[in-house]
């Protein structure tokens, strides 16, 4: 689209809060995220990570107010009715579940539910199914056709969260919201499952917003780190830069992360 400014960030954050019950949980947080970059939100448990991606995708909890702007190409969520957000949902913003139980049925065969979005999206039932099972391979899961005929139940937790990035894809989002995708998981399943995250998203040139406590996941993956400290923006740079900052909070992330086996020490 000629003259629509696409030197625009995909996502801005412009000072961010988020308050329940009188109470300021997220503030003051800034950023942004341009297409095709991948940034993780790293911090302790509590720090509001979850409150701070909730409000970029407008979905806060009943109570849970935000304020401030945020962006998402172009069109402010903050303050924006349901009925407008919608259209943005699977298009523009996808996203991806801590567990994936609470976005797979146990009840459907996991073909199906990936081609669900397509259908819905106005393609015929053969396509979406087709391209389900082309889904379901780009996120590396293996025999895709026999694989979509299976139910959530008859997968292993690393396969159902594979799937639940199959389903993020369908409707082509060009920014990925990952809310701890892994941390349910082993660290051998967890690295494979943060491999296709960063494949899938360098594919298709998607952005990613990866959420996780773990400094060694955010700097296996992203191209920079924001760092939530009690619902303030602490650090906002490259993993390098992250890793060799001399803060007690962001030490204490390192060492954290140092315990695990996919950050280079
Ligand atoms: N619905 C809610 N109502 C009131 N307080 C909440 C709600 N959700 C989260 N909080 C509080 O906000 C803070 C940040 O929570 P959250 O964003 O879930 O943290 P994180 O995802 O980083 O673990 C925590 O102190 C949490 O207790
Ligand atoms: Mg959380």
């Amino acid at each position: 689209m000629p003259g629509t400014a696409p030197l625009s960030p995909l996502l801005d954050v412009r000072d961010l809060s988020v308050s329940a019950a009188g109470r300021e949980l997220v503030s003051g947080v800034g950023f942004t995220v341009r297409a095709g970059e991948r940034v993780a939100v790293v911090g302790e448990s509590g720090s509001g990570k979850t409150l701070t991606v909730s409000a970029l995708l407008g979905l806060l909890p009943p109570g849970v107010h935000a304020a401030g702007s945020v962006t998402v190409d172009g069109v402010e969520v903050v303050g924006t009715p349901e009925s407008r957000l919608r259209p943005l949902r699977g298009r523009v913003t996808a996203l991806v579940p801590q567990d994936p139980g609470t976005s797979l049925s146990p009840l459907s065969r996991v073909g199906r539910q990936v081609a669900e979005p397509l259908r819905a999206q106005g393609h015929s039932r053969r396509a979406a199914r087709a391209r389900a099972v082309e889904l379901l391979g780009q996120v590396r899961l293996p025999d895709p056709p026999a694989l979509a005929r299976r139910h959530p139940a008859q997968l292993s937790g690393g396969q159902r969260q594979r799937v639940a990035i199959a389903m993020a894809l369908a409707g082509g989002p060009r920014l990925l919201v990952a809310d701890e995708p892994t941390s349910a998981l082993d660290v051998t399943v967890q690295a494979g499952v943060l491999d296709v995250l960063r494949r899938v998203t360098d594919e298709r040139g998607t952005a990613l917003l990866l959420i996780t406590h773990d400094l060694a996941v955010a700097t296996s993956v992203c191209d920079r780190v924001l760092v939530l400290r009690s619902g303030r923006l602490l650090a906002d740079g490259p993993p390098a830069a992250v890793l060799s900052a001399r803060d007690p909070y962001l030490s204490e992330l390192v060492t954290a992360a140092r315990e695990t086996s996919l950050v280079a020490a």
